[in-house]
């Protein structure tokens, strides 16, 4: 941590959490500046995840804008199909998020491990489409849909996860190029204005490297990815894979990597999508109830790569500590009780009653990215 002198917090602890009142078991996970944990909430006996965020490394990696705005957008969703949120608090050197815990790991690990077969995919698919159809209700485009970001749950059931980059849709857009090279809509990699069809490309992509185990449009970078999707339409051919797989889901998949939005399956709503031919069989009242039956079971015990995640960073990033606390104003929620359908007008936001200052949306550089739509991307791990 360098010279990074860090004052403890005395906030009045009847609003304000703070760490000690959770008990760290082991990480599951982690990014360049979180490390995300097991942890029980020690008053309530509740099992949830808990992402550790560290100020000096987000500021230095100028990412605070999608921090807060992770913050900003789970306080706006609460559905089945996502990782809700619980808390988010902070001290003088961390920002901490609870989201409910999910035990079968993320899409990336579980395909390192496991062949998936076409019954499968379709399951996990289906819980995206619903998870999708409700932040798109919301005018919310998640921005950063990849296997990193399914996580499953016991039963198998797949969960979007990861709003960093999750946007309200806004008519002019073009500037924003948010989320990850390969995942990433050709418009939103083209700096052209952009809506909710830009994640049905992302699913897409996904179901391709679920069939196939590879991207249709792979790339090194930015640059490489954006050569390949101007070059030439790709087309997934079944015919040519070792394994089964439909005509019906290939036709799915073709609509969906169609780098013109307007020619995409979703360009006009959701229900395009879940009367394509290959979810035909899909009864979506049993999903969205939880009354289905998951064809993939990720198995019992810890599913991620425990090495990796309890790793330190040795990335020479130096930490940035001359930082403002004022740019992590507000970053404050906790859950109201019983509430399952939280919504902007019924989500309690309480601010913390530290000496932290209330976000002025006109000032400060965080407010300033977002009121000009900073553009962030993110570094594939796996490019
Ligand atoms: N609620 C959760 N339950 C179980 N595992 C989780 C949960 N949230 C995150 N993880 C694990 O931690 C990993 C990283 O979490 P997340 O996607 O939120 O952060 P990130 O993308 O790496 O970081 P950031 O958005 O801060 O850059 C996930 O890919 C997943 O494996
Ligand atoms: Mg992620």
């Amino acid at each position: 941590m360098g010279n990074c002198i860090l004052k403890t917090d005395d906030c009045d602890t009847t609003i304000c959490l703070n760490p000690h009142q959770f008990d760290f078991h082991y990480p599951i996970g982690r990014s360049s500046f979180s490390k995300v944990w097991k942890v029980t909430q020690k008053n309530s006996k509740q099992v949830l995840a808990l992402k550790e965020i560290l100020k000096s490394r987000v500021v230095a990696q100028r990412h605070v804008n999608s921090t807060l705005n992770e913050k900003e957008m789970l306080s706006i969703l609460r559905h089945p199909f996502m990782t809700n949120m619980h808390h988010a608090f902070q001290n003088h050197s961390h920002l901490y998020l609870t989201m409910d815990f999910k035990h079968g790991g993320d899409l990336r690990y579980q395909l390192l491990k496991h062949k998936f077969v076409e019954e499968e995919a379709k399951f996990i698919i289906s819980c995206v489409i619903i998870g999708l159809e409700y932040v798109h209700s919301k005018q919310i485009i998640h921005r950063d849909l990849k296997p990193e970001n399914l996580l499953f749950d016991e039963k198998g059931y797949a969960y979007l996860s990861d709003f960093g980059e999750a946007k309200i849709w806004a008519q002019e857009n073009s500037n924003d190029v948010s989320g990850t090279p390969g995942y990433m809509a050709p418009e939103v990699l083209c700096q052209q204005n952009h809506s909710y069809p830009a994640d049905w490309f992302a699913v897409g992509v996904i179901l391709h490297e679920i069939i196939t185990g590879s991207r249709p449009f792979p790339g090194k970078n930015l640059k490489e990815v954006k050569e390949k999707i101007l070059e030439s339409q790709v087309q997934l051919n079944v015919d040519t894979l070792s394994t089964s797989w439909s005509k019906a889901c290939e036709d799915f998949v073709n609509q969906l990597i169609q780098t013109n939005p307007q020619n995409r399956l979703g360009f006009r709503g959701v229900d395009e999508i879940k009367n394509h031919p290959w979810l035909k069989d899909v009864e979506w009242d049993k999903v969205l109830k939880k009354e289905a039956n998951p064809r993939f079971v990720p198995k019992r015990g810890n599913n991620f790569n425990r090495e990796y995640v309890s790793k330190d960073w040795s990335d020479g990033i130096k930490p940035k500590c001359d930082f403002k606390q004022e740019m992590f104003a507000g970053y404050f929620y906790v859950e109201m009780p019983h509430s399952q359908n939280v919504d902007n007008s019924q989500s309690t936001n309480m601010r913390n009653k530290s000496s932290f200052v209330q976000p002025h949306i006109q000032s400060g550089s965080s407010s300033n990215q977002r009121a000009r739509g900073k553009s962030s991307v993110r570094v594939d791990k796996n490019i």
